[in-house]
């Protein structure tokens, strides 16, 4: 009989549902603690729906909803980027082989020792929504690429992200535009992220059409290095949902950019909610 190794990766037959690969296990090996099965088929699924349906969206991966290995090795073996909320999460996918240009550094407040890290191993986009954050920036890595998180909320959604970051109003975000400028540091461009899962497909082109405003904005006020919009996360990831409705939305508010804006996003449940048992 088969030994079953947690550590590796073990095939099952497609023909096989979850609920017979969970008796094959338990009734394999003396199944003491709780496990997860996985089905990484349908993350790489996950991967060919995204670039079929948002292809000029590169999706960054939020390592905080799940930092399997398996799920880290096989998304960086796809080229698929990600977004970590430490050091530790940086670590992580470094040891994949993935380059700090490939890694946008996402946490609201974030310690100083992790932004010193940062700096040590190249990653410079990272999220921005309050003076106090810009500041220690300066200090410590003010050759950062900053990206000012605004907030923008999509309704009927379940987990508001909002409540956590991004800046409440325009007032707020120009100010903290004029700070970047005024502190010598390279604004590099806009993110949102409009909750989990998102409730209001429509919300991503109101927020993508605010950060093209904010870009309008930046150049007058001399930031000429601005060139990214991050869509952040809500994207479903559930059986039976799809990207459909978001992505016709999306790529609708994309078409008309300047070719020197690149777009990102930030998914995180989409990639493993319905891969995970
Ligand atoms: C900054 C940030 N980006 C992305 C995500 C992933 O969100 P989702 O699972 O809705 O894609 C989260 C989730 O908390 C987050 O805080």
């Amino acid at each position: 009989m088969a030994q079953y190794n947690f550590n590796e990766i073990k095939v099952f037959d497609d023909s096989m549902n979850d609920m017979d690969v969970i008796k094959t296990i338990t009734d394999t090996v003396f199944q003491e603690k709780a496990f997860y099965i996985a089905n990484i088929g349908n993350v790489i699924q996950k991967h060919d729906e995204w670039i079929t349906k948002m292809p000029s969206v590169a999706p960054h991966f939020a390592v905080k909803c799940n930092p399997d290995l398996t799920v880290i090795k096989v998304l960086a073996a796809l080229d698929v980027c990600f977004d970590c909320a430490s050091e530790q999460e940086i670590k992580l996918v470094m040891q994949h082989g993935v380059h700090g240009d490939r890694i946008i550094f996402a946490h609201p407040t974030k310690y100083p020792s992790h932004i010193t890290y940062a700096k040590k191993v190249g990653v410079k986009q990272m999220t921005v929504d309050n003076e106090s954050e810009l500041f220690k920036i300066k200090d410590l890595f003010p050759e950062a690429k900053i990206v000012i998180r605004i907030r923008c909320d999509a309704k009927n959604t379940p987990t508001v992200l909002g409540l956590k970051f991004g800046c409440e109003s325009n007032d707020e975000t120009v100010r903290l535009i004029h700070l970047t400028k005024n502190l010598g540091l390279n604004l590099h461009g806009f993110s949102f992220h409009v909750g989990s899962p998102c409730g209001e497909p429509e919300a991503y082109g109101r927020a993508i059409e605010i950060c093209k405003q904010l870009i309008t904005v930046s150049k007058s006020i001399g930031c000429d290095n601005v060139q990214l919009i991050d869509i952040g996360g809500g994207f479903p990831g559930e059986s039976g949902t799809n990207l459909d409705e978001i992505a016709s939305i999306v790529n609708e508010t994309i078409r008309d950019l300047d070719p020197t804006i690149r777009v990102i996003s930030e998914p995180g449940s989409y990639f493993v909610s319905s891969s995970f048992t």
